[in-house]
């Protein structure tokens, strides 16, 4: 089964990074040139992903915008020559793939914005990318979602993508209990949302990609919403699959950024800046120079 749709859950309310996150979502929030949400449409893209659906909430309209023509920016780029390329990179934004919108009409957790592709889906197996989790891989190293999709497409299981994290994220995220297959796949038998300390499996905790079946929708429906905050955690209809032996996980190669936190907006500015064709140079000189003041 080929994978060729993915679903972007952008749909949270963004607390951690307010004010900035207060009229601009989260996903639009800048890495150097480009908002957040384009390196997820474009790593898609370079996964061999054609169809995606984003979803949205209120006041989100401007994804929208970002992944449209943008007819009278374009027509003035257009008359000067020497913005050809800049124009260049302006359209070829609207044509990264097919992209559908939903809006999630209540914040009830990832678990439920994920429900809200069911249509969209239909048969289809699929990958998930949070709307906020940005990773970055070394050139010459495949996009994240395609090294999910090598594993689905070989084991025939459903994949998370996993990194070893610290105590303090682990608790914040999840837990998984895994044994190894491979240097860097592993069998996963049960997951636990925002473990306390003495409930801690693995240090790997899942950070923002899957490829799932349909029959997730009825894992969902299964979960029980979480008693304190009434969110549906999606890792816990994932453990539904471990379960049944039906879950691997991925250790990927590349870098995560978690753009819904203020130091992870910094570290994914920097990194993106070190690695821009145009002012990487640059900027490494500048953080030798800020060194020596520091
Ligand atoms: P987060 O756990 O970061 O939630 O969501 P959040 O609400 O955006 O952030 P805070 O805690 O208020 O700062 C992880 C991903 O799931 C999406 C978010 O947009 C993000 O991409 N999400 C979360 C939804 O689409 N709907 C939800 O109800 C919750």
């Amino acid at each position: 089964m080929k994978v060729t749709k993915a679903v972007i859950p952008a749909a949270g309310l963004g607390t951690r990074v307010l004010p900035a996150s207060k009229a601009v979502p989260k996903e639009m929030l800048n890495i150097v040139d480009k908002p957040a949400i384009q390196y997820l449409v474009e790593e898609c893209a370079r996964s061999g992903i054609t169809d995606i659906l984003i979803i949205t909430n209120r006041g989100k309209g401007v994804i929208e915008d970002h992944f449209d023509y943008s007819f009278e920016l374009e027509q003035n780029l257009k008359k000067d020559e020497k913005k050809a390329k800049l124009f260049e990179s302006v359209h070829a934004v609207a044509d990264l793939a097919n992209i559908y919108y939903i809006r999630q009409k209540e914040t009830k957790g990832l678990g439920h914005a994920i429900l809200t592709a069911e249509n969209f889906v239909g048969s289809d197996p699929f990958a998930i990318l949070y709307g906020d989790d940005i990773i970055l891989t070394d050139e010459g190293v495949k996009p994240v979602t395609a090294q999910l999709i090598d594993v689905f497409e070989e084991s025939g299981k459903c994949v998370c993508g996993v990194k070893e994290c610290s105590e303090e994220q682990v608790m914040k995220y999840c837990t998984l209990d895994v044994t190894p297959l491979s240097s860097n796949v592993y069998d996963v038998h049960r997951i636990i949302e925002k473990p306390k300390k003495e409930d801690i499996l693995s240090y790997f905790s899942i950070l923002g990609r899957n490829v799932v079946t349909p029959d997730v929708f009825d894992l969902i429906r299964n979960t029980k919403p979480c008693e304190k905050t009434g969110e549906v955690y999606f890792s816990e209809a994932l453990s539904a699959y471990a379960e049944k032996n039906r879950l691997a996980a991925v250790d990927f190669s590349g870098t995560r950024f978690d753009m819904g936190d203020k130091l992870g907006i910094m570290q994914a500015n920097c990194e993106a800046a070190l690695r821009h064709p145009e002012i990487g140079e640059a900027f490494r000189q500048y953080l030798k120079d800020l060194a020596k003041k520091l």
